[in-house]
């Protein structure tokens, strides 16, 4: 059986490609799957779906390998093998509010989609705040008048500027990692070691 790869959807995915494409391997049926959720190629059976579903397949050994953001691996914590650095997906997180905005004298309200970094973030500085947890499109909290402030990733700014959010502060940097199943490692070693060769070797070249 071929090596299972799940892949995060979006952002990351066509990222993924050019990366993959730099590794020599068959990328043809992945360059225009269309709606499709799985993808064979003459090597790897590849999945594709939401980064934190992601890690959940992989600790759950349906896929043996998983490519997703540093910032899901951090917030969510799975239980998997976290091999190592992929050279794209670079992101930071950072605590951003409206411009000149002025906090008002009650405990802060900070809307986010990874509410256990933000927890930690709060905790270190010594600060008791309310989190709100939102799915998607965090930006929008501040604006409304839902939150003070969002925590949220950053790539290249372009969101925070069009929306007229600035940065307080930026605390974490990370990129796409490559993670692997546990026991796959193990039982599938022969066909995986290569693999994970051949992909550290084209990560270390970026
Ligand atoms: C992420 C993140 C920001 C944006 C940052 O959202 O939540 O909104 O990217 O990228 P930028 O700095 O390059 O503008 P994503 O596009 O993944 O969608 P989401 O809002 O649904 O989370």
């Amino acid at each position: 059986m071929k090596p299972v790869i799940a892949l995060t959807k979006g952002r990351l995915e066509k990222q993924f490609l050019q990366f993959f494409k730099s590794l020599d391997y068959d990328v043809e049926p992945l360059l225009d799957k269309g709606r499709k959720l799985q993808i064979e190629t003459s090597q790897f059976s590849f999945f594709f779906a939401k980064g934190v579903d992601v890690t959940t397949y992989v600790e759950n050994g349906i896929a043996d390998l998983g490519v997703v953001g540093g910032d899901t691996l951090i917030e969510h914590k799975p239980d998997v093998y976290n091999l190592f650095p992929l050279p794209f997906g670079q992101c930071r997180m950072a605590l951003a509010t409206k411009a000149n905005y002025e906090w008002p004298n009650r405990k802060k309200r900070i809307a986010s989609t990874f509410t256990n970094i933000t927890k930690d973030y709060f905790k270190e500085k010594g600060e008791s705040v309310d989190i709100i947890r939102l799915e998607g499109s965090v930006e929008l909290a501040p604006i409304l008048g839902l939150a003070d402030a969002i925590v949220d990733i950053v790539e290249t700014g372009t969101t925070l500027k069009e929306n007229g959010l600035v940065i307080e502060d930026e605390f974490l940097s990370f990129s796409a990692r490559l993670i692997a199943n546990r026991s796959s490692l193990k039982v599938k070693r022969d066909q995986l070691v290569p693999v994970i060769e051949r992909f550290k070797e084209g990560a270390r070249k970026k």
